[in-house]
């Protein structure tokens, strides 16, 4: 019998040796050590022993078992290390590898001169605000000193939504809303779309944006209007450009001026860009109108403001030197990678 186990103990060593994975393992155990195993076999023969021989062969038993188990479990840890490593390396990442680059889009370039004008004024102390597209007869042309038959309202056509609510034709709504909603003093602009029903060509677009300029305060007069002007737009063009207030008309501004600067391509002697002139307008702009004021419940006799308005798509296409402002809408990125 002690031969026997020797022989058991001796071939599942081999076994076990033999064993590559956990289920071979578990085959081995099975195999010699289950309730059906070989092992589990002899001892069951073991009421044929003497009483002398049977605690020595049930010692020796019991010492073939533990060390078969013993060896199973030092396997199975082997084993189990071994497939970590290899999952480990297997699902290594070289960090140094070179990635795959993605594109990145860029800001389009009418975003990106809105951003650079609204910052100059927020060095200036302005504020940002915002109004809707969609207006009301009364912001868009009514508060604004544009009564129905006015004849200022022809050439600003635009798309209506019923007979009195419309898409914005300018963003001087955007001045209604803020004196209607704060107190004064302010100091805004206001940045966004505007709509005109004009068919689209090179230099018309039915949309395009503007930006809105408004400041209220007691005492604010025509040299703030100028000094805030001319100091942004410096900061725009750069020191040298020089900059003129043409006497015009708003309905909502009183007096009202239209401000070109220098050329600042020839420096005002006259070119292609300025179509010989040496000045090219850049934005309207005026003291706001007293019944302007007090249709917003601001009394004119107490304060006083001005206000601007520019046309972002021309401040475009004469800095990049674009021709057509469908451009713009197009999203072709041959174009819009060139900003
Ligand atoms: N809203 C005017 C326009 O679209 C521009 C403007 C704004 C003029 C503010 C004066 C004051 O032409």
């Amino acid at each position: 019998m002690q031969e026997q186990l020797e022989r058991i103990k001796a071939a599942a060593v081999q076994a076990l040796k033999e064993s590559e994975a956990l289920q071979a393992l578990e085959d081995v155990r099975i195999k010699y050590l289950g309730k059906k195993g070989e092992l589990t076999a002899v001892l069951r023969g073991m009421g044929a022993l003497s009483a002398e021989e049977r605690p020595k062969i049930g010692q020796l038993a019991n010492n073939v078992r533990a060390s078969i188990e013993d060896l199973i479990e030092a396997k199975k840890k082997a084993l189990m290390e071994k497939e970590q490593a290899a999952r480990l390396a297997g699902e290594r990442l070289d960090v140094t590898v070179p990635g795959t680059r993605r594109a990145l889009a860029s800001r389009h370039p009418l975003k990106q001169l809105e951003r650079e004008v609204c910052d100059i004024f927020i060095g200036m102390g302005f504020s940002i605000a915002e109004g809707p597209d969609i207006e009301s007869e009364y912001y868009n042309f009514e508060a604004l000193n544009l009564p129905p038959d006015h004849p200022a309202r022809d050439t600003q056509d635009t798309f209506y939504i019923t007979e009195n609510v419309l898409l914005r034709t300018q963003t001087s709504s955007v001045q209604i809303h803020v004196m209607e909603n704060q107190k004064p003093p302010f100091k805004m602009v206001s940045p966004g779309r505007v709509y005109r029903s004009d068919a689209l060509d090179a230099t018309h677009s039915p949309v395009f944006h503007q930006m809105e300029g408004l400041v209220v305060d007691k005492g604010i007069t025509m040299g703030d209007l100028k000094g805030t002007l001319e100091a942004f737009l410096k900061k725009l063009y750069g020191e040298d450009v020089r900059v003129r207030f043409r006497p015009h008309h708003f309905p909502f501004t009183e007096p009202s001026a239209e401000v070109d600067i220098s050329c600042f391509v020839c420096g005002g002697e006259g070119c292609r860009i300025c179509k010989g002139e040496g000045w090219i307008e850049i934005l309207g702009a005026g003291m706001v109108h007293p019944k302007v004021l007090r249709g917003c419940g601001i009394d004119p006799e107490i304060y006083s403001g001005f206000a601007f308005g520019v046309g972002l798509e021309r401040i475009a296409m004469r800095r990049y030197g674009i021709d057509d402002i469908r451009l713009f809408l197009e999203n072709d990125v041959r174009f819009l990678k060139q900003f």
